[in-house]
């Protein structure tokens, strides 16, 4: 297969379609070297760079584990209300840049709350960051609240019954999971899943980023009916064939993988197996400043990567409206501007659609 578009003409086009981005992190997703360092000196810290060229050699990762070192660092930037709004805002900003209308972020409270940081702080933060970003930008913007994998039990729980707490006033759609994956099966936290799901609440959670098809496995065994990343079910074809049956979504970030070395390269990705096995899969940039990406590099990248072609591109950032927590009322809404815009594309140029 080849790229079907000039990689300038490609992010043109696709730029053009409302889209939805699901698989970004508020804290690590808001650590432009500017934003954290204006953080940081607000709060009265220093930060191991001092500007973009520092924060590029600080954001080298190795591994999962040694990149969340690193997140827990920055992210100790976040400790006010005001902060929070700021972090949040900031990412709005970025959508709207893309022609993101609606955004989902997860949020790790488990990356403050041993600090100290007040929940209540974290809840006014969203509140007006997401109220900014309706007003200022036109984006909708929701939360997931992840469990960081290495709390205790018990301080898990605890977060579930905050986020349920604040469910309506906050925009919490959902309910996952982060952070170190080897050693901290999600069947841990089986309880806190539980308790969410018999509030309503909808269930994702990251797995099979650096754990293998069993982690994977062990989530969708607590009730999730989509995993971020996902990209390590390809050791096992009976799971990548369940995934297929039950439609489970995998929110896939290409260059978080390569930057944190789940693959080698991007040559080496699962995302054509993925594919080939009928997953629903979507695209995304997961903390974008610190892997150099946003939306549209994604869909540029591995399109120059695997040749899949406009049509696919498309197909896949659809897959993201369908897949989303969003009320269905919106949700239908924003499916059909999609289709519409999606429509304009395929009849300028009808060649590489079907
Ligand atoms: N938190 C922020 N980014 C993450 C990732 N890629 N995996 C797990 N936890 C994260
Ligand atoms: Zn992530």
């Amino acid at each position: 297969m080849e790229a079907t578009r000039h990689p300038d003409t490609l992010a043109a086009r696709l730029q053009t379609l409302p889209k939805v981005e699901l698989h970004n992190h508020l804290e690590g997703g808001a650590m432009y070297p500017d934003l954290a360092l204006r953080l940081a000196a607000r709060n009265g810290m220093t930060l191991p760079f001092q500007d973009a060229a520092s924060a590029a050699d600080y954001y080298r990762f190795t591994s999962l584990d040694q990149f969340i070192d690193i997140l827990r660092t920055t992210v100790a930037t976040l400790n006010t209300a005001e902060d929070y709004a700021d972090a949040v805002e900031r990412q709005g900003i970025e959508a709207r840049r893309q022609n993101i209308r609606y955004h989902e972020l997860f949020v790790t409270y488990g990356l403050v709350s041993r600090r100290g940081v007040p929940w209540e702080a974290v809840v006014e933060g969203l509140v007006e960051g997401r109220r900014r970003n309706a007003d200022r930008h036109g984006v909708d913007t929701a939360f997931i609240i992840d469990l960081d994998r290495t709390l205790p039990a018990d301080e898990a729980l605890r977060h579930v019954q905050l986020a349920l707490g604040a469910r309506e006033r906050a925009g919490i759609v959902g309910l996952g999971l982060d952070c170190q994956e080897a050693g901290f099966p999600a069947g841990r936290l089986r309880h806190c899943f539980a308790a969410a799901a018999e509030a309503g609440l909808p269930l994702t959670a990251h797995a099979g980023e650096d754990g293998g098809a069993a982690s994977v496995r062990d989530a969708l065994d607590c009730g999730v009916t989509r995993i971020d990343h996902g990209v390590q079910a390809v050791e096992d074809p009976s799971l990548l064939a369940e995934l297929a049956e039950r439609q489970v979504l995998l929110t896939v970030c290409p260059l978080s993988n390569v930057a944190l070395r789940v693959f080698p390269s991007l040559a080496e990705h699962s995302l054509p197996q993925l594919l080939a096995a009928g997953i629903p899969v979507c695209l995304n940039s997961d903390d974008p400043p610190m892997f150099a990406s946003d939306l549209l590099t994604e869909c540029v990248a591995v399109d120059a990567q695997f040749g899949l072609g406009e049509a696919r591109l498309v197909a896949l950032l659809r897959n993201a409206v369908v897949h989303s927590f969003q009320a269905p009322d919106a949700k239908a809404r924003l499916l059909a501007d999609f289709d519409a815009a999606a429509a304009r594309l395929g009849d300028e140029h009808g060649d590489d659609h079907g």
